[in-house]
């Protein structure tokens, strides 16, 4: 059963009633808790210091799967997509997630190395988008995180062919079950196509969502003239909402 006990629809609602169910809903409604107050004269020096504070902030006020993030590429065609992954590492080097090289996202990503990711952590009404280029994870660094993480994510990695066309439900299940005996079977099987990216930061932005909508951004941009140095100097400013 869901929190509030509502039962889960069963039909799809007319066009109106869609219309006023849409407008019904509200963002941060955090009650008597308010939001968190946020100063940007008092944000550190680089983003991913802050990042990993508005983590912390986020996994601590309840927010779930905080590490789920939107991630936005573009082809050769250089139109646009996103779809939602998990972030696997925020270090020094940058953001990390890992994918098929096969996939969709892949093919673009080999095409344009250059992605823009987006989290939304609505317990604080907060936001944080990141830039940049994106470069490969070391391979063993990826191959230990996925023999680190359950048999699942080791068996649908194995099992590879994400975003081709599936022929059918029964076509996946048998795929997958094989795929999950070999993963039991051999723990340490490699997945050819499962690879980690970095998206190093050219720019981070921290929104901070205001009841009175007078929402805080503050922009992280790396000086062009370091972008070469890992210890580069960020310029920080702060943008209309
Ligand atoms: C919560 C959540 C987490 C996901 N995490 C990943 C992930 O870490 N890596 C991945 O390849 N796909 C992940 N997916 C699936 C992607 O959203 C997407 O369906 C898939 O990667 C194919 O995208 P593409 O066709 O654009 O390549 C996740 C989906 C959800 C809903």
């Amino acid at each position: 059963m869901r929190e509030n006990d509502a039962p889960t629809p069963t039909e799809s609602p007319s066009p109106f009633a869609f219309r006023a169910l849409l407008r019904e809903q509200r963002v941060w409604d955090t009650g008597d808790a308010g939001l968190p107050p946020f100063d940007p004269a008092q944000a550190p020096g680089d983003p991913l210091t802050l990042f990993h504070l508005w983590f912390a902030g986020a996994a601590a006020a309840g927010q779930p799967e905080p590490h789920t993030m939107t991630l936005a590429t573009a082809g050769a065609d250089g139109l646009p997509d996103a779809r939602t992954v998990m972030l696997h590492d925020a270090d020094d080097r940058g953001w990390h997630f890992a994918t098929h090289t096969t996939s969709r996202k892949g093919s673009q990503l080999a095409a344009r190395p250059y992605a823009a990711l987006a989290f939304y952590w609505h317990a604080q009404a907060r936001a944080v988008r990141v830039r940049g280029p994106v470069h490969p994870a070391p391979p063993a660094e990826t191959s230990a995180d996925l023999h680190a993480r359950p048999t699942g994510a080791l068996a649908a990695a194995i099992a590879g062919r994400q975003s081709e066309v599936l022929g059918s439900i029964e076509e996946l299940r048998s795929t997958y079950e094989s795929a999950w005996r070999r993963a039991e079977r051999d723990p340490a099987a490699q997945a050819p196509t499962w690879a980690g990216h970095v998206v190093v930061p050219d720019e981070v932005e921290f929104f901070q969502g205001d009841a009175h909508r007078q929402h805080v951004r503050l922009r992280y941009v790396r000086d062009a003239a370091d972008a070469a140095d890992p210890g580069a100097v960020w310029r920080r400013e702060l943008l209309w909402p």
